[in-house]
């Protein structure tokens, strides 16, 4: 037992809680925690542990939970609310809150969506209201490739040259789920036809192009290649151009963390603090993994 623990059981010696450490991970971007069961009941006190790093470190990695899909929501739904995602073909058959994410095709059919985070986005930001936080628990891993990439949309809002900050200063962005569609349609096998009851629910929306983390007060850059099509109220041409600027600046290494998955780790990210990526694997190496969506607020 660590002396910090050790002086929690003192000073509360009723309460219920495990004995776990968040290790600030080399780099700067996303936080360990190991020693944590979220098989077991947690705690509020462990809770509030938990939503600290979350909020401090942006991406906070959970390893070895040999968790339920149940549990993973249970866990994930102490955030908010969870998302279902338009793609029901991708469901967990009897859990709607859970999107698998897989390249592994059974009887010449997708077992999930296997191009999910081909381009940099944060996922849902083509929602009224963009989510929170997304929860990756992995199920099969490739024995190379498959690294999840994030951004630190913070420092990149910090560090914006001067030219690009005032062009977009008090900027709105429009945000559509089929951006990308499209080319990933004929990219792979993995993007269905939407249905009119599916295109309904991906109507386009506009969010600030500079956005306020709505717990920490932090401003952070809110655009990604994946779903932001154009800024509104400039001509085309500049409008790409100053995007294609933003999403260069956005994703500079210095500001972003690989994560190099291991066996049953569990990622949860922030997604109105980053923009992640999935870097892919050779195709007839399994991947799956499940993943929960949380729902945030109105972007300001
Ligand atoms: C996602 C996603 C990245 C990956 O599930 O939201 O973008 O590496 N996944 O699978
Ligand atoms: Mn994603």
């Amino acid at each position: 037992m660590s002396a910090s623990t050790a002086l929690r059981h003192a000073e509360r010696a009723d309460a219920f809680f495990q004995d776990f450490d968040v290790r600030p991970l080399p780099g700067g971007l996303g936080a360990e925690i190991v020693g944590l069961d979220l098989a077991q009941p947690l705690g509020d006190d462990d809770f509030a542990r938990v939503h600290r790093a979350h909020l401090d470190h942006h991406v906070v990695v959970f390893r070895d939970q040999r968790i339920t899909p149940q549990q993973h929501i249970d866990f994930s739904r102490r955030f908010g609310k969870l998302m279902i995602h338009v793609l029901h073909q991708y469901h967990l058959p009897g859990h709607p809150e859970v999107l698998i994410v897989s390249n592994i095709i059974e009887q010449g059919k997708p077992v999930g969506l296997g191009d999910a985070g081909k381009y940099w986005h944060s996922d849902i930001s083509y929602k009224p209201l963009p989510s929170l936080g997304s929860l990756l628990h992995a199920q099969e891993l490739p024995a190379e490739g498959g690294d999840t990439l994030f951004a630190d949309m913070h420092k990149a809002y910090e560090t914006l040259p001067l030219h690009l900050r005032r062009a977009i200063d008090g900027r709105r962005a429009v945000h559509s789920y089929l951006a990308k569609y499209g080319q990933m349609q004929k990219d792979g096998n993995w993007r269905p036809t939407l249905s009119p009851e599916q295109l309904a629910q991906v109507q386009e929306v506009v969010h600030p192009v500079v956005r306020t983390h709505p717990e920490t007060g932090r401003k952070a850059l809110f655009v990604s290649e994946g779903f932001t099509t154009r800024i509104e109220g400039l001509p085309e041409d500049e409008s790409r151009q100053i995007l294609d600027e933003l999403f260069a600046h956005s994703v500079r290494p210095e500001h972003t963390y690989r994560h190099v998955w291991r066996d049953h780790d569990l990622v949860f990210w922030d997604n109105r603090s980053l923009i992640h990526l999935a870097t892919g694997c050779p195709p007839h190496l399994r991947r799956k993994l499940y993943r929960t969506t949380i729902e945030g607020d109105l972007p300001y």
